[in-house]
């Protein structure tokens, strides 16, 4: 007989596996033609490829993998798969209708396995799998957005967000996350000690680097690091990628900044970017409580009274807008809205293991990316936590990415 843990846990991934999929459902079938095939940039593959990826990637997992079945759609291997054909050789697609009845047909097959299947010991493959298809719905977002794909800004009534710094004590805190739904690099936690740190309130606003941009930080050299310095001028870049005239008095958060932008900005105003672990403490550490929560406002599951995320809303909305979503030490919009860069290369933490293949986290600890923490308005809730962990070159604008500095 099964017992109630278990078939509480199948429910559980059963209606994930189904919000998440609705999702990226109703997305393909507001694909205009064009946006499927089309490679908005050289470093995204068609958002059609990333359709067949999720289902390529669900039937390889589940079914061939934990399930025993063989291959189904042999000859999409080389297409679908993560090391299959290059980015630019991805566009000869099976139609938008075909992708669809593949999505559907493995996951009509992964739902009968699901029933019968031993989840008390799969369950993390299962919460994996879900936050892979949660990834690449934001990629597909991002590329909606390269491909110009706006949603008009709705209008806030704020008050003005006055930036200012709060001050994060000395102290030690346990980075990282061993929840069954944890990724690989999340994992193991461990104690760390963190000197006291200032980091900014609100992410940077556009009306803040405004004042970067007309004061010719784009220009000069001084507040470039080396390597940033050669890729601006490799790419005669003014301006971030997004950038809106009619926002540059407005408390939107500045994104489609590369790493080398964020990190000029903070040099020009004598600050810096914090690294992930003084990010993470800022979102989990209670310094009046001294415990911590894996969300910045405690143990509750993201809301959209809390903060800017899953879609919810398709836009940025003003660093100010989520006053419930604040943290112990005083931060907005820490998670949601914007992902933050920081200034940490990524790496595996101590005692380190891949989770599930090597190709997921550990073939980027190369010291070539840098970490971004918090999501944005485009990350399922399935994605959203303080200590998650993305990854980029520091180069990449065409994410969904802004930053807070630290002092
Ligand atoms: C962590 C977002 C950079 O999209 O390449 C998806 C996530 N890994 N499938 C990516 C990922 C495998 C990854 N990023
Ligand atoms: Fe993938």
């Amino acid at each position: 007989m099964k017992s109630s843990y278990t078939q509480s846990v199948k429910t559980e991934i059963e209606q994930d596996l189904y919000y998440c999929r609705e999702l990226t459902l109703n997305t393909l079938a507001q694909l205009e033609l064009e946006q499927f095939y089309q490679q908005a940039h050289p470093d995204f593959s068609p958002i059609g490829w990333h359709l067949g990826h999720i289902a390529f990637t669900e039937a390889y997992w589940i079914l061939e993998y934990l399930g025993g079945f063989p291959t189904l759609f042999g000859e999409y291997k080389r297409l679908f798969a993560a090391d299959g054909l290059p980015k630019a050789q991805r566009q000869n697609l099976p139609s938008p209708g075909f992708i669809r009845d593949y999505l559907n047909l493995v996951r009509d097959r992964v739902l009968d396995y699901l029933n019968k299947a031993p989840v008390e010991q799969q369950e993390r493959l299962w919460r994996w799998l879900i936050q892979h298809e949660s990834q690449h719905g934001e990629t597909i977002e991002i590329i909606l957005h390269l491909l110009g794909v706006r949603t008009p800004q709705k209008q806030f009534d704020l008050p003005p967000a006055v930036p200012q710094m709060v001050k994060i004590p000395e102290g030690e805190f346990w980075l990282g996350n061993e929840d069954i739904s944890a990724q690989d690099n999340e994992r193991p936690r461990n104690l760390v000690y963190v000197d006291s740190y200032n980091l900014d309130q609100y992410p940077v606003t556009c009306a803040q680097y405004h004042q970067f941009i007309t004061a010719g930080g784009y220009d000069q050299p001084h507040w470039w690091s080396e390597s940033g310095w050669l890729w601006k001028q490799s790419h005669a870049i003014t301006q971030p990628l997004y950038w809106q005239e009619s926002l540059i008095n407005s408390y939107y958060p500045v994104y489609g900044v590369s790493y080398y932008e964020a990190q000029a900005y903070a040099r020009f105003l004598g600050k810096r970017l914090p690294t992930e672990i003084e990010w993470e403490k800022a979102a989990r550490w209670n310094p009046q409580t001294q415990q911590q929560s894996p969300y910045p406002w405690g143990e509750q599951l993201p809301d959209p009274s809390r903060c800017n995320y899953h879609l919810n809303l398709r836009q940025p909305t003003p660093v100010n807008a989520y006053p419930l979503g604040k943290s112990s030490t005083g931060c907005y919009d820490l998670l949601g809205n914007v992902w933050e860069w920081t200034d940490s290369d990524f790496v595996g933490y101590p005692g380190f293991v891949s989770y599930p293949y090597q190709g997921y986290s550990q073939t980027y600890f190369d010291g070539q990316h840098k970490v971004l923490r918090g999501g944005s308005w485009a990350t399922r809730s399935w994605a959203l936590r303080s200590s998650f962990r993305n990854w980029y070159y520091p180069s990449v604008r065409q994410i969904l990415a802004g930053f807070r500095c630290a002092s």
